[in-house]
């Protein structure tokens, strides 16, 4: 029999996918210093689209040169980048896949060396360390309908480079993240002081993309479950999100969650009573109550390691509909490119992928992030991923790039018009 695996999927606007797994966004940081993408991108991406995955979706591309979340970053604020766009399309298409973009913000989520003052709702910093990140200051009204623009700018202008969807970042702590958090939004007015106005950036977003994109083009977003913080965006503020984005004709919801401050995509930060399968995709019970609330089509990331776990996630329940519509992988392909294929012919079972833990929940996401990062940069650089190679020797490695890249680095010239008192 077939494996569930290999089912199509159409979308509300009309588009379908060719089959039900998802290479999930990881940031590449191959970007030239004008945050065009350049050949490693283009490698990079040939290899994941002849992987077998029916979506990639990219790293983050950001929509303000001056807003990155890594030195490295895509960005997309007019037509400059338009050709290496098309290029890097082209190649994430060649061997069948569909590619989206994820488009995003970082707002207080921004690298002190990459902005002084980095914009956010409100001025909350973060509770990390301060010399990483420089306290926010809080957007003018003005400034947040500059943001929702461009968001909407970047997605026509990745239409017309001949990507085939995009996706908000709407997770982990991000701008659209923060917005919908109570503990980083703090605003009164049209963008704060209740979930409704919370959530205004990101439906504006959407609305904004739609108008420039049309009817027949995917948008999806990528929303967390919870923030895993008392009282920040907890699972019921979530859930009216979903009911909202719905409304919109979002055309799949990507489920997942935590933030810097509390990194649960990593699987650090997780419930251990729970039945093996929950075990394995960290957001899966999540899923559940999102599927009994809405019809949208949903992608849930996060832990998936097993094909059975992922054909299980495809089709449970009593009518045979699942907790979700399509399985999203990270890790697993930064590691294992060709892994989506092996899984859809049945050649493969499960990833070869097993997390590191030291047990502090910092340092483990520290050490992941920067281990896949170099495994991606292999593939980008033309070489094959090294399973074998030592978290710690990574770190240093990484550490002492930023270093360099960062004496480097051209001094930062802040735009006037997106911030004024930067
Ligand atoms: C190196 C690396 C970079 C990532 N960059 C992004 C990103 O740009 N955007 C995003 O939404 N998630 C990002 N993630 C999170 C993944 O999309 C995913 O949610 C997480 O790794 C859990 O899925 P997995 O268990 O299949 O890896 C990144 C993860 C890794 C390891």
């Amino acid at each position: 029999m077939p494996t569930p695996l290999a089912a199509p999927l159409t979308l509300p606007c009309g588009a379908t996918l060719r089959n039900r797994i998802a290479k999930s966004a990881m940031s590449e940081d191959l970007a030239d210093a004008g945050g065009a993408p350049g050949e490693r991108l283009s490698r990079l991406y040939a290899r994941w689209g002849a992987g077998g995955a029916g979506l990639l979706i990219t790293g983050n591309v950001m929509i303000d040169r001056t807003a990155l979340g890594e030195a490295g970053n895509v960005v997309i604020e007019d037509d400059r980048n338009l050709e290496a766009l098309a290029r890097m399309a082209a190649a994430g298409k060649a061997g069948g896949a569909a590619v989206w973009p994820q488009i995003n913000h970082p707002g207080r989520q921004t690298p002190r060396f990459l902005a002084r003052v980095p914009v956010a709702p409100s001025a909350v910093p973060l509770t990390l360390s301060g010399a990483v990140f420089a306290p926010p200051r809080a957007l003018e009204s003005a400034e947040i309908s500059e943001l929702i623009t461009r968001f909407g700018r970047a997605a026509g202008i990745c239409r017309r480079a001949g990507f085939d969807g995009v996706q908000i970042h709407g997770a982990h702590g991000y701008l659209v993240s923060q917005f919908l958090s109570p503990l980083t939004n703090l605003r009164t007015d049209d963008w704060g002081g209740d979930p409704e106005r919370r959530r205004r950036f990101l439906i504006g977003i959407v609305r904004a993309m739609r108008a420039e994109v049309g009817p027949g083009f995917p948008i999806g977003v990528k929303l967390n479950s919870a923030d895993f913080q008392r009282g920040g965006f907890d699972e019921e503020e979530s859930m009216a999100v979903v009911v909202a984005l719905e409304a919109e004709g979002v055309d799949l919801l990507e489920i997942s969650g935590g933030t810097y401050e509390r990194p649960a995509t990593s699987g650090t930060i997780r419930q251990t009573r729970a039945s093996t399968l929950a075990r394995e995709a960290f957001f899966l019970e999540y899923a559940r109550k999102v599927r009994a609330r809405t019809r949208m089509p949903l992608l849930l990331t996060g832990g998936f390691r097993t094909r059975a776990g992922m054909e299980s996630a495809l089709t449970e329940g009593p009518d045979g509909r699942g907790a979700v519509d399509m399985i999203g992988l990270a890790r697993p392909l930064a590691q294992e490119p060709e892994l989506a294929r092996g899984l859809l012919d049945g050649s493969v079972s499960e990833s070869r992928v097993r997390p590191r833990r030291t047990g502090f929940t910092q340092l483990d996401s520290l050490l992941e992030i920067t281990w896949y990062s170099y495994q991606i940069h292999r593939i980008g650089n033309g070489k094959e991923p090294a399973p074998g190679v030592s978290p710690w020797w990574v770190l240093a490695k990484m550490v002492w790039r930023a270093l360099a890249s960062r004496r480097a680095a051209p001094p930062l010239h802040p735009r006037r018009d997106i911030h004024p008192s930067a």
